[in-house]
């Protein structure tokens, strides 16, 4: 059976939808080049208390689905040409610019990868945190400070109320991160988008961050999209999974099972290209090929250039997103035959 890109069961609090409802997002670039058909239909929902990450390669839309659903898109040259944007049940794409800052400031905050060029290097981090309360909330400089030192202390920077008058530069890449997420929480969003959030850190310093990030959506209760390349770093975090390729979700489901079956070629060679511990000295497995260029999507399936049992009618036709059960879909015309399912062959035959 096939449906549309949206397989999210309606489980809002009071059976509203969910808090951040994406539906049927397009968004392309007009550049000299040519149209980059960037995000092609994307469909994605995240509750209060849950976490979704999306995954794929460099170059699949993941980003720039991000900053359309934040209003932050670089437009021109991006164009949202089509879709929904539901936040608390309103569609945010309809908003006026000044509401929308709004929502950005108050509602949603976003984290990216490079800490160090999104704070500003000439403020100190404490008046940087103290001023999203002085401008957002009216506060008195001697409050925010307050407000910043405690801030810090809530994402675990040692020594707060000696580090709050240092500049960004004088932290570390984790502690800089750990201050963007301080940004990001200060005024209790009810959504984080987290885009490549530790990318930039080393292997350690990741696995808290991310701990980090995920004790304090339980604390707020907030919803988190986080997006990353890394299906090793999202496994104990995340709730559920929406795997991109070519500006579309080429799978959804809930993190476990994408683990122990996944049901599209694509997340498989993710999946066997994570490096284990079981594993060493075995070469690594990579996908073959390279993503696609956007500005010239192959037809039919994206991936079919790529994948490793790709028939000829992946050339023709473009997969919707096939149910594989109430919380699971897969663009992929063979997906029984991906997940291993017993079906696939009386289906065959
Ligand atoms: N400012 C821009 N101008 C033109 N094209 C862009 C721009 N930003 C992104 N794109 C196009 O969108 C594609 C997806 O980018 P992005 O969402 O950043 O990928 P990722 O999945 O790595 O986050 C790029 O490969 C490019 O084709
Ligand atoms: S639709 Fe065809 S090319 Fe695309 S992932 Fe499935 S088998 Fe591979
Ligand atoms: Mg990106």
């Amino acid at each position: 059976m096939a449906t549309s890109q949206d397989t999210t069961p309606e489980t809002g609090p009071g059976g509203a939808g969910p808090l951040l409802d994406v539906r049927d997002l397009h968004v392309e670039f007009r550049t000299r080049e040519g149209v980059a058909r960037a995000v092609n239909g994307v469909s994605y929902s995240v509750d209060a208390g849950e976490t979704l990450a999306v995954l794929g390669e460099s170059g699949s839309g993941k980003s720039v689905t991000a900053q359309a659903v934040m209003g932050i898109l670089d437009s021109p040259p991006g164009f949202v040409t089509g879709g929904q944007v539901i936040f608390q049940g309103r569609d945010l794409l309809t908003l006026g610019n000044e509401q929308r800052r709004k929502v950005r400031g108050d509602r949603m905050a976003m984290i990216f990868q490079d800490a160090l060029s999104s704070l500003n290097p000439v403020l100190s981090v404490g008046d940087q945190l103290g001023e999203m309360y002085r401008v957002h909330r009216g506060m008195s400089r001697k409050d925010a400070k307050a407000k910043a030192i405690e801030l810090m202390d809530r994402v675990r920077i040692p020594a707060a109320r000696e580090r709050v008058r240092q500049y960004p530069h004088q932290f570390s890449g984790g502690m800089r991160q750990r201050v963007m997420i301080a940004m990001a929480i200060s005024l209790e969003p009810e959504v984080i988008i987290a885009d490549e959030p530790t990318t930039a850190l080393d292997v350690t310093v990741q696995a808290q961050v991310m701990e980090l990030l995920a004790d304090l959506q339980r604390e707020f209760t907030m919803g988190l999209i986080l997006i990353t390349h890394d299906l090793g770093v999202v496994a104990d975090v995340a709730d559920k999974i929406a795997v991109m390729y070519a500006g579309r979700i080429v799978e959804t489901s809930p993190v476990h099972d994408i683990y122990r079956a996944p049901a599209h070629p694509y997340t498989k060679g993710l999946l066997q290209s994570i490096p284990r511990l079981d594993q060493k000295g075995s070469e690594l497995y990579a996908i073959k090929g390279l993503p696609p260029n956007l500005l010239h999507i192959p037809p039919g399936c994206a991936f079919h250039p790529r994948c490793p049992i790709a028939r000829p009618v992946c050339r023709t036709d473009i997969p919707p997103l096939y149910v594989v059960d109430d919380k699971r879909a897969s663009a992929c015309h063979f997906w029984r035959e991906t997940i291993g399912d017993e079906r696939a062959a009386a289906d065959r035959a």
